[in-house]
């Protein structure tokens, strides 16, 4: 499997592959991967000739310094992990900060509309310009036929079809449903960093918002999320930050349902110092 640290070597690699008739596919990652992503590997297999997974931890989204420092880099792992899918079909793409950046690490400042401002917007100041940053560059540089993301990070699939929307990016971008453990929590590359007490209770988070969703039949909006928090409140070991019941396009708040809408719960819960984010569609 050839594993590219430069976007020049990766863009004449890909220029070969497009003039043979090839398609490729684009699995954006931060490494550390798990079942989940290789899941969105396997889809974009059977939708592309070649795929191309990138492995970057993306400096411009974090906003705290001490998760990026900590954030599991397991570069030989990952590549192990995607040769039991296909040497040949899988190219990786793993850059340095200045591969990406050439010297200014710094985010573009984009107008989602408004997406950008709800939930994790709230909590993570300049995220979703990072995000949107690293993603147009692998864009760029990869000029994928279809880019693969989970919807554990649903609110970041939205803003990515409205960036390929409002840049006029010709990419299709595929949502894929969220992996779980066993136990329901959803699959994340920060659970290897939980401690064992925490890994135990935090099946609690997909839990409640199996619960919720069941509520969400009969109940307003307002009553579910007064209840998740309740539910949270006395809880020793796990901490919500935000449950929210949101219009699944505009992400905005639910005052009252309408039959005509869809709606997804959303929750961040920190288990520790690891905050774990997920979330349910409703109806
Ligand atoms: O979802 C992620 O892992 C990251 O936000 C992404 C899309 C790879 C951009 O760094």
């Amino acid at each position: 499997m050839e594993v590219y640290s430069e976007k020049k070597q990766i863009s004449k690699a890909i220029s070969l592959l497009k003039s043979k008739k090839g398609s490729v596919g684009l699995v954006p990652t931060m490494g550390a991967l798990h079942r989940g992503h290789l899941a969105l590997v396997e889809r974009a297999l059977e939708n592309n000739s070649h795929v191309v997974v990138s492995v970057f931890v993306n400096p411009t989204q974090f906003d705290n310094e001490d998760d990026l420092e900590k954030y599991p880099r397991t570069l030989d792992e990952d590549v192990a992990l995607l040769s039991t899918l296909s040497k040949e079909r899988i190219l990786v793409y793993a850059p340095t900060v200045d591969d990406i950046y050439e010297g200014n690490t710094v985010s573009e400042k984009f107008d989602f509309d408004g997406l950008e401002f709800e939930m994790e917007g709230r909590f993570r100041n300049g995220h979703f310009d990072g995000v949107g940053t690293i993603v147009k560059r692998l864009f760029e540089i990869i000029t994928p036929n279809n880019a693969y993301f989970g919807e554990k990070d649903f609110q970041q699939l939205q803003i990515i079809k409205k960036l390929v929307e409002k840049c006029h990016i010709p990419v299709n971008i595929i949502g894929f449903p969220i992996y779980r453990e066993s136990t329901g929590l959803a699959m994340s590359s920060r659970n290897t960093r939980l401690k064992p007490e925490y890994l135990e209770v935090s099946p609690f988070i997909h839990k409640t918002l199996i619960a919720a969703k069941k509520r969400f039949g009969t109940e307003s909006a307002n009553k579910v999320t007064e209840w998740v928090k309740n539910q949270f409140y006395n809880h020793d070991l796990l901490d919500l930050e935000y449950f929210i019941i949101a219009d699944t396009e505009t992400l905005k708040p639910t005052k009252r349902k309408s039959s005509k809408k869809t709606y997804r719960a959303f929750i961040a819960v920190y288990a520790g110092d690891i905050r774990l984010i997920d979330n349910i569609a409703l109806n």
